[in-house]
């Protein structure tokens, strides 16, 4: 069995709601799975789709007036359109509407009655419309339904039934013998927990005279389809089984991608299924948690749905890519507010990685008139310690991808965005320019090879800013036919030259407004959390030029040093300092606030002073020496 062949799969979607971010989430997940499989020399099949039969369907057709027919086409076409609006890179979108899955649904259903598997029972038990399922007396809750909490009515009709109970030991023995095959393994232990009572057969009919929407039963036109039997035959069907190459192919590499609401038709239904069939088994079910939005749980009657795409409009879509993949720990639920959302962008995308970029290839421009910095060999401790965080980061994130913890993979890459922060504060090139030129070229050179890096590890995640990363760093060529190998050190091209363009985040400032908006609405609310505090970028600044700002009693006009770059603040000075004893003063400042025009200078910065009871204002100044462009924490 090859190792360089994945098949990956998302649940298909019911139509009877447009995508909302759980839906984009699972996607998402299998994407960047998907792209990084590619990246990493794998053949991908990569299968999404919409689920459009059975009651559910039928009654929400019925509700906006619709044939079920026209009303899955509608929204199932609005999934299609979703997961192009985010470049879902998906092989084949399957829908159980199509001639030829409803073709392999009434074949195995066939062949499993042959074989003695389906057999026509009766059966009378409490069913919930909204679950399309009868519940047993011990599932209920106070004789409700856990998801619907409406009673199910109680109905008595003869029904197909599948022997599913035959296979409950096999199915023990196979969760024992194969711990990975559903993970995490809380997920495994909530199937064999399940186990542990004695299972049920499974009706997987429907009479005609109740529900039409469904796949007639090969063996009985009186009969459609139960909508689960009918759903999970799509990973077989989307395939092309039974003798498509790409079946025989990738159907042993099935990884299936689903959240916790359906373990149980995932974990029991489809592998007793496939055993009925005489089909080999699919290889892992990765199972992982729920998003909650405020007020707990998403849904329609909530009225706190969140779309994915009004997300990216506002944000991009890497900047939703990165809070999706990033902030759910996989297995476990997670919490989306746009406001952490906002938090990510500004701090992890905008602070650390936008605005490494923008600084290595400011440098290139001024220091080596743009080109490509020449390979040089390590030479310093610093350089060492640089290529060595660079060479150990495609493989822990390889890993991490590999048990599908993408925050720990993106938590890998940020380390290495950090070391190369580290690396840039402590070589300081801006020093270097004036005394040691080699020296320049050889940090410009590693801090190039290391960005390189970044941009060729990012691009599974978030393919726009790979792309973007490479094209400024002067790297010809779509990201997504490179490969890991490129990604070892000393790989890049030798000569070429940068082409800088735009911020790849522009901070957004939604975060702040909203907060703010909420202390005035409750003024004794005005903690700040350490997250928000942690976005303020406080620094050390020196002034290089003091002058008054002409017809402004109180204001000076500073030229403030941070690093290698100089900056313009407006402060309320005047009267206070002297201009001229200001001139190499090194002060705190914010240096992330949004630039304000005052009196028509642009100010870039805010400086920090306290004010004593008369009104006089005192600098605050370090203790002792430190390079301007040091941050204050
Ligand atoms: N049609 C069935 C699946 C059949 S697969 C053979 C179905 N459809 S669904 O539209 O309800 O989608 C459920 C899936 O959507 C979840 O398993 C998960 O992938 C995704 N999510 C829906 N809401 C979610 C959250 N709030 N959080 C995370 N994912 C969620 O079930």
């Amino acid at each position: 069995m090859s190792e360089r062949i994945i098949y990956i799969t998302t649940p298909i979607y019911y139509v009877n709601d447009v995508p909302h971010l759980g839906h984009a989430y699972t996607t998402i997940l299998a994407d960047a799975l998907a792209r990084f499989k590619r990246f990493t020399g794998h053949r991908v099949f990569f299968l999404t789709g919409t689920d459009e039969h059975g009651d559910k369907i039928a009654q929400a057709a019925a509700k906006a007036g619709d044939e079920p027919q026209a009303y899955a086409d509608r929204i199932s076409g609005a999934f299609r359109d979703t997961w192009q609006a985010l470049k879902i890179t998906y092989t084949r979108f399957i829908r159980t509407t199509e001639p030829s899955h409803q073709r392999v649904v009434q074949a195995l259903l066939q062949r499993i009655y042959d074989r003695g598997e389906i057999y026509l029972g009766e059966y009378g038990g409490r069913y919930c419309f909204g679950c399309e399922r009868f519940y047993a007396e011990r599932e209920l809750e106070d004789g409700k339904c856990p998801d619907h909490r409406v009673e199910p009515t109680f109905i008595k009709e003869r029904n197909y039934f599948f022997r599913m109970s035959r296979y409950q030991d096999r199915l023990i023995k196979h969760l024992e013998e194969h711990p990975d095959f559903i993970r995490p393994e809380r997920y495994r232990n909530e199937v064999l927990a399940f186990l542990r009572e004695p299972l049920e057969d499974l009706c997987i009919s429907r009479p005609v005279s109740r529900l039409r929407w469904g796949i007639p039963l090969p063996f009985d036109r009186d009969y459609v389809t139960y909508v689960w039997f009918d759903a999970l035959i799509n990973y077989l069907s989307g395939l092309g089984y039974p003798d498509s190459d790409e079946y025989r192919t990738f159907w042993p590499q099935a990884n299936h991608l689903i959240a916790k609401d359906i373990v149980k038709p995932h974990g029991i239904y489809w592998p007793t299924m496939l055993w009925a069939a005489e089909i080999p088994l699919y290889r892992h079910l990765h199972v992982h948690g729920y998003w909650k939005v405020e007020w707990g749980k998403m849904s329609k009657s909530l009225g706190n749905v969140v779309r994915p795409l009004d997300l990216t409009q506002k944000y991009g879509r890497d900047a939703l890519r990165y809070f999706l993949l990033r902030e759910m720990v996989f297995g476990l639920d997670a919490s989306f507010s746009e406001d952490a959302l906002v938090s990510r962008l500004n701090s992890d995308l905008a602070n650390d990685l936008g605005n490494l970029l923008s600084r290595v290839l400011t440098m290139i421009e001024k220091y080596v008139s743009g080109r490509i910095p020449q390979r040089m060999n390590p030479e310093s401790l610093q350089d060492r310690e640089l290529i060595q965080q660079a060479e150990v980061t495609p493989t822990t994130v390889t890993g991490a991808v590999d048990e599908l913890a993408f925050n720990r993979a993106l938590e890998a890459l940020w380390e290495l965005v950090n070391a190369v922060n580290k690396y840039i504060d402590s070589t300081k090139p801006w020093e270097l320019s004036k005394k040691d030129p080699h020296a320049l070229e050889r940090v410009l050179y590693h801090a190039w090879e290391a960005l390189r890096i970044v941009g060729l590890l990012v691009s599974p995640f978030l393919p726009e800013t790979g792309q973007a990363i490479t094209d400024q760093l002067g790297i010809h060529g779509n990201v997504e036919a490179m490969r890991i190998g490129q990604a070892a050190w000393g790989s890049g091209p030798t000569s070429g030259m940068i082409r800088k363009g735009p911020p790849l985040f522009p901070r957004v400032e939604g975060g702040f407004a909203a907060i703010r908006a909420q202390e005035e609405a409750d003024p004794a609310n005005s903690q700040v959390s350490l997250a928000e505090f942690q976005r303020l970028d406080l620094r050390v600044a020196e002034i290089v030029r003091a002058e008054p700002v002409a017809g402004s009693k109180k204001l000076l006009k500073l030229t403030v040093r941070l690093g290698e770059e100089e900056r313009t603040l407006v402060a309320g000075l005047q009267g206070q300092y002297a201009p001229e004893a200001l001139i190499g003063k090194k002060v705190a400042v914010v240096a992330n606030l949004q630039a304000a025009r005052i009196q028509g200078i642009q100010s870039q910065g805010m400086l920090l002073a306290a004010e004593d009871a008369e009104g006089r204002i005192i600098l605050l100044t370090p203790d002792k020496d430190i390079p301007p462009g040091s941050k204050i924490r």
